[in-house]
């Protein structure tokens, strides 16, 4: 027999081990951030670098340079930037623990901080931060150079073909030069070919750092971890057991203030090929041979180019009318600022993807996201395929609780199993529970605004959790029909969905055909989850 202690896993000796992980610095750089003054590194990419400091996984010798246009100077960014850490701090997010500011991590960071203002369209500019960076480097001692575009994706193609002119993209004695960008790589697949080919001419693929946030999501990571270093997960994970999966990224939140760029976009382009792709990467891919960043990238390309090419019946689109969302009233999309009144943008997508390979012939994907839903949720629901059960005469099939194994991916971090029990009594009747693990119960909040692991990861050159160029064009590749379909045939019925609903009705259909439901939106969250 096993004792107590072999059986049952205690919530504070788990995390212990969980958090055995060796402390490693990132070696010596410097980071360049062009957009300086922008929303990205005021609320993300500074935000991470000072919870990187208070983790002490930055070197000493690290310098970072501030690329901005405006009136600018280096202490009145220090300063801009220290009113945004001290602002995030005080609404208390969770990404933040400490009450106030740790003024040593900030002076840390501060004083390693230089902006250098000027216009990064125009040649000047790079040679004032080639100086710099000179002096930069010979300060620190490492030529190593980290550019982050922190800028609108129009301009990624032309400051990386200025750097290539500067001769600042040459990697030379041993020192590295990398970039990083961030979504959108591209509108569609000929403009991710041309972006890729235009950046490719310059940089070499393993300088280039495609930055796609869900995967700087813990519980997105984790997914990886599920399947691969658990043996009960992975010997159920393919057709012979799976019914169907749903993937859902739902959003109470509408266009706010970004009218101007969505209604250009829509969520499709938004959400899709990039996030939603990112989770069925995690959930759907081969076993890689190894955890080095080639392996994991080719099986996801391999993955996205076995997606069927998509029908136009197998999609649908929807736009928000006005509804109330979370107990407010809201006004619907065409009414939003920046948005045309007549607009054609859809603010909701839902997909049916098949995928043509072995493991996964005839097992339908759903995908949805969606503005201004019932609930935040991002989740994937695997849908394990119903028992036969011939044993229980008295009760119909379809009354039987399915078995489904949810990961939730945010607000509320676990995972969920359901499953039938007997319901105690003389009679045998047939129940759904569910097993559940949270990742509060086992483990410390993250102070993470979701970008450390990132920009880590690409201080110590580790490219797996970024997208490489082949991965985005066949992902875009994968909803390219779906796109032309959409262009072609403007919607009859917009607005079709009222905020704060669950989608359009041809949402539901969608899975109706198949003979299966979505999941309610939120339906596996526990009570007194906050939405936002
Ligand atoms: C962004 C999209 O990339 O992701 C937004 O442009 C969306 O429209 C956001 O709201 C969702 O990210 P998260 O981390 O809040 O789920």
């Amino acid at each position: 027999m096993t004792s107590t202690s072999e059986t049952s896993v205690a919530p504070a000796a788990a995390a212990k081990v969980a958090r055995a992980t060796a402390d490693r610095q990132a070696p010596p750089a410097n980071l360049v951030i062009f957009g300086a003054g922008g929303d990205l590194t005021k609320r993300l990419v500074v935000p991470a670098l000072y919870n990187l400091v208070r983790a002490r996984r930055l070197p000493d010798a690290f310098s970072i340079v501030g690329v901005g246009r405006g009136e600018e100077d280096t202490s009145s960014w220090r300063r801009n930037l220290r009113q945004m850490m001290d602002s995030l701090i005080a609404d208390g997010g969770g990404e933040f623990r400490a009450a106030g500011l740790d003024e040593a991590a900030w002076d840390w960071l501060e004083h390693r901080m230089t902006f250098l203002p000027g216009d990064f369209t125009r040649p000047e500019i790079y040679s004032k931060l080639k100086s710099l960076l000179a002096q930069q480097s010979s300060n620190q001692r490492t030529s190593n150079v980290l550019f982050y575009l922190a800028v609108a994706d129009k301009f990624f193609g032309s400051i990386i073909e200025h750097l290539g002119r500067a001769e600042l993209t040459r990697q030379s004695n041993g020192a590295w030069r990398r970039v990083i960008i961030e979504k959108p790589f591209g509108h569609d697949l000929a403009s991710a070919r041309a972006l890729n080919a235009q950046i490719l001419r310059i940089l070499g693929e393993d300088q280039i750092y495609r930055i796609d946030h869900f995967l700087g999501k813990e519980t997105v990571q984790n997914i990886l971890v599920l399947r691969f270093a658990n043996g009960i997960f992975e010997p159920l994970w393919n057709r012979d057991h799976v019914s169907h999966v749903q993937i859902t990224a739902a959003e109470t939140v509408g266009v706010e203030t970004r009218g101007k760029f969505y209604d250009g976009t829509g969520a499709l382009r938004d959400m899709v090929p990039n996030h939603l792709f990112q989770l069925l990467g995690m959930i759907a891919i081969e076993p890689p041979v190894s955890f080095n960043a080639n392996d994991v990238r080719a099986k996801k390309t391999e993955l996205f180019s076995a997606i069927h090419p998509i029908s136009p019946d197998d999609a649908v689109r929807g736009q928000y009318g006005a509804g109330t969302v979370l107990g407010k009233p809201v006004r619907g999309y065409r009414h939003e600022a920046n948005v045309a009144p007549n607009s054609m943008t859809e603010t909701y997508a839902a997909l049916k993807l098949g995928i043509d390979n072995w493991r996964w012939a005839g097992v339908p994907f759903y995908l949805r996201t969606g503005k201004y839903l019932a609930a935040r949720t991002t989740e994937i629901a695997i849908h394990f395929r119903q028992a036969p059960y011939a044993l229980f005469r008295e009760t119909p099939v379809e009354r039987l609780p399915r078995n489904i194994l949810t990961l939730r991916l945010q607000p509320d971090e676990g995972l969920s199993v359901s499953f039938s029990a007997k319901r105690p009594g003389q009679d045998i009747e047939i129940d759904g529970v569910a097993m559940d693990f949270s990742y509060h119960d086992y483990f410390e909040p993250l102070t993470a605004v979701g970008y450390e692991t990132l920009i880590y990861d690409c201080l110590i050159g580790d490219a797996m959790l970024f997208q490489r160029a082949d991965t985005v064009e066949a992902a875009w590749c994968a909803v390219q029909p779906v796109l032309d379909a959409w262009a072609a045939r403007p919607p009859s019925d917009f607005p079709n969905y009222a905020a704060g609903s669950s989608g359009p009705d041809a949402a539901d259909r969608l899975l109706q055909r198949d003979g299966h439901a979505w999941l309610p939106i939120g339906a596996h969250r526990r009570k007194g989850i906050a939405d936002d």
